[in-house]
């Protein structure tokens, strides 16, 4: 399909053979819609959609929906079947992970010579339908694929060492204005850490919210391929014998079993002291839009990383708990209300991402 078939005809029928991916099943999470039959989904649409969907979302609960609006156009929203209602109960970070995929939907245009125009899709339209798309031709990006292809968390083997000035001062223009990076050595950084493991210390403690968390760790690889979503053995870096007994031996019981919430609080105690500091994003305001922006600029830090040799570990305990939120917030003093906090350190060599997607078909509705 050329870039003009696709303006020209939006979904055109193709066959199934076309695409790249196998259809799979839909997450045991209830999706709002019935899927899209695989062949309605043109091949140049999928494969943009595809690297749009390689977007961070907090759980990997991937909570994008779009929807094909006329030829060239989408309408992308908030999956409501995708919530996590005890760790986000205002659906904060599904619409900061939404503006992830606007973000990746932006440059993943681009890798195919498009371009996306995005604007608020009108007053009065639900969670499902927010931003209205249109593809237009555009320049072609030929980077754009190899960097959305090689983005991922990366929460282990950060480095001791301070990020490159000239990369921090690029990383902080593209988190815009109500951003800020802290060392971890400095006063903020270290109250950063300390709130992150105390939040991290009482939601591990909320059997609700470890309930939620079990109910998206996928321990076996059939349920990765299944679901393809959520937490993973490797996803979670869990490598060597302690990756195979839970591959084989973990269950939805031990995530709320005392080992794993134990070890869990002390991994996030190591974590937070390694690495080079914490970038720490705010929004203008609560409103989802401002939210869907504020996920676009993370998306944009987030996706200009791996290119120069630095990790990043979003680490949300502490505003997903209360009273660190606020309390952080009054702290730094950064204007508008903090969103992401991102532990950022260099590597030596960035791994590839290991993470399942879903695949368009599972959350394109006609
Ligand atoms: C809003 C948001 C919040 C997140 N919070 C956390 C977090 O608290 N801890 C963590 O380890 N990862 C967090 N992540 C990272 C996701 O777990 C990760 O993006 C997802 O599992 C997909 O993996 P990938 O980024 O390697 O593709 C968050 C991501 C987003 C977008």
């Amino acid at each position: 399909v050329t870039r003009r078939q696709l303006l020209a005809s939006g979904a055109a029928t193709l066959a199934a053979a076309a695409l790249p991916w196998p259809m799979q099943a839909s997450s045991a999470a209830q999706p709002s819609a019935t899927p899209l039959p695989t062949a309605a989904l043109d091949d140049l649409l999928a494969r943009v959609l595809a690297l749009a969907a390689r977007a961070p979302s907090s759980h990997n609960v991937q909570p994008w929906l779009v929807r094909l609006a006329g030829p060239g156009r989408l309408l992308v929203g908030i999956d409501p079947g995708r919530r996590l209602p005890e760790v986000d109960p205002a659906g904060r970070e599904l619409a900061l992970s939404v503006g992830c995929f606007l973000e990746n939907l932006a440059q993943a245009a681009t890798a195919e010579g498009l371009r996306a125009e995005l604007e608020p899709a009108g007053a009065g339209e639900a969670a499902e339908a927010l931003v209205a798309v249109r593809l237009a031709a555009g320049p072609a990006d030929g980077s754009a694929a190899d960097r959305l292809r090689g983005r991922r968390t990366l929460r282990s083997g950060h480095l001791p060492r301070p990020l490159p000035g000239a990369d921090l001062r690029q990383l902080l223009a593209l988190a815009g204005p109500d951003a800020a990076f802290y060392p971890l050595a400095s006063g903020e950084g270290r109250r950063i850490a300390e709130a992150t493991v105390e939040a991290m210390r009482q939601q591990t403690g909320r059997d609700a919210a470890q309930q939620e968390l079990a109910g998206w760790i996928r321990f076996r690889d059939e349920d990765v391929r299944l679901h393809a979503d959520g937490l993973t053995v490797a996803s979670m870096e869990a490598t060597g014998l302690a990756g195979f007994v839970m591959r084989h031996f973990f269950d939805a019981s031990s995530v709320t079993g005392r080992t794993f919430r134990e070890k869990g609080i002390e991994q996030c105690a190591r974590q937070v002291t390694e690495g080079a500091g914490f970038l720490v994003l705010a929004s203008s305001g609560p409103g989802v839009p401002a939210l869907l922006e504020a996920g676009r600029r993370l998306g944009r830090v987030a996706l200009a990383l791996p290119g120069r040799g630095i990790a990043a570990h979003p680490m949300s305990q502490a505003l997903e708990e209360a009273p660190w939120r606020d309390a952080l917030g009054a702290e730094l003093g950064l204007g508008g209300e903090l969103q992401f906090v991102v532990r950022l350190g260099c590597v030596d060599r960035m791994p590839a991402p290991v993470s399942p997607r879903r695949p368009p078909a599972a959350f394109v509705r006609p």
